[in-house]
């Protein structure tokens, strides 16, 4: 977290909402300016660019021997940056804070951008084939600043097709009991390949912890899943009944609901020959050693047939609009 001065912003002067950058064309070939052609230029007055920089919305310009400011390009980069924020009608306070988040992040940049471990892409773009956006992040891990590539809904085909291009390392794709449409190209070709998988949403979103009863009525209106439609209307009802030999199961087991089902996607990708590295999402860290906990739970083949059937009578689908799954492009 990064801890931003809060303090209220003074008065601006007259023009200081006057937005940034005029028509003025930049001045070419020289990287060093007066206020009076920064003012120009930006179309903001000379008191203006001094306030922006008192309130912290600007850097420090840097000072000739005589004590006059002397913008270079970077200062003017900056205030069509300060411009387009301005277009989006943020307030200036909000504006100082942005500024300085983003200028926190510039001075990290650096450091931060030495390697990413893992890039992925997490959908992808049907109006531009697949071996040129994968191309294009091949090319990252060719300048070394990328070491693996990882791919998020997509099919088989379209995993063999990327890999061809260049080694995916990890396909992260939904991936549980209530949604098994992965099991239909994705996860054959991810095994045959070597891809390790990342089930994502592996609790079904909560709903595999036997959290609802009727999750259209239990979800706070600012709960996105309200938007799914496994969780509205009578798919809620009808997809939280078929949770009952969940409940048995882990009873049994003396477990919970999410730990069987996190179980069962280890089992899943066993039968599949496959590393799985399930990534249920929670908020708790008791819970975050729980579901670690469910690697330890071994399903019989008897609770394995009571789970079987659950996916097919899932009542929704995974998304309202299912056009940039991988399942939508399953032949
Ligand atoms: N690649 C993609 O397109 C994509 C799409 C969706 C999600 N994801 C990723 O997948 C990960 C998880 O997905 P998700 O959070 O949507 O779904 P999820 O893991 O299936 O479910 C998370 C829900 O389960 C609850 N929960 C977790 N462990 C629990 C436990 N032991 N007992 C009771 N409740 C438990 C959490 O509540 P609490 O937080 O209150 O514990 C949360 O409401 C995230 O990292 C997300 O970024 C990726």
């Amino acid at each position: 977290m990064t801890a931003i001065d809060s303090t209220p912003v003074k008065s601006p002067p007259v023009d200081a909402c006057v937005v940034a950058g005029s028509d003025h064309p930049r001045p070419d070939g020289q990287d060093r300016y007066t206020i009076r052609e920064v003012a120009a230029y930006t179309g903001l007055s000379a008191p203006t660019l001094r306030w922006y920089e008192e309130i912290g919305l600007m850097p420090d310009v840097e000072r000739s021997h005589t004590g006059q400011r002397v913008y270079g390009n970077r200062d003017l980069d900056w205030l069509s940056f300060v411009r387009r924020l301005r277009l989006t009608g943020m307030p200036v306070a909000d504006m100082v804070h942005f500024a300085e988040l983003v200028r926190r992040g510039e001075d990290t940049y650096d450091e931060r951008r030495q390697i990413i471990d893992l890039y992925y892409m997490h959908r992808r773009d049907p109006a531009v084939p697949l071996a040129e956006s994968v191309g294009a992040m091949a090319e990252l891990v060719r300048e070394g600043k990328v070491k693996h590539l990882g791919l998020s809904e997509v099919t088989g085909a379209e995993l063999r097709e990327a890999y061809a291009v260049h080694p995916i390392t990890a396909l992260q794709t939904e991936w549980s009991l209530f949604s098994r449409d992965v099991e239909h190209s994705a996860v054959g070709a991810a095994a045959e390949l070597g891809v390790a998988f990342v089930p994502y949403s592996p609790l079904g979103r909560g709903f595999l912890t036997g959290a609802f009863t009727d999750a259209s009525t239990e979800l706070s209106s600012s709960d996105f899943r309200q938007l799914l439609p496994r969780f509205t209307g009578d798919n809620a009802r009808a997809n939280a009944a078929l949770l009952a030999p969940l409940h048995k199961i882990a009873a049994d087991h003396d477990a919970t609901t999410a730990q069987i089902a996190l179980a069962w996607v280890h089992h899943r990708s066993q039968v599949h020959g496959l590393t799985v590295v399930p990534i249920p999402g929670t908020r708790k860290r008791t819970r975050l050693l729980e579901n670690a906990a469910a690697t330890r739970i071994t399903l019989t083949a008897e609770e394995l047939a009571l789970l079987e059937p659950i996916a097919g009578r899932v009542a929704g689908d995974r998304y309202a609009d299912m056009s940039l799954t991988s399942a939508a492009r399953e032949e």
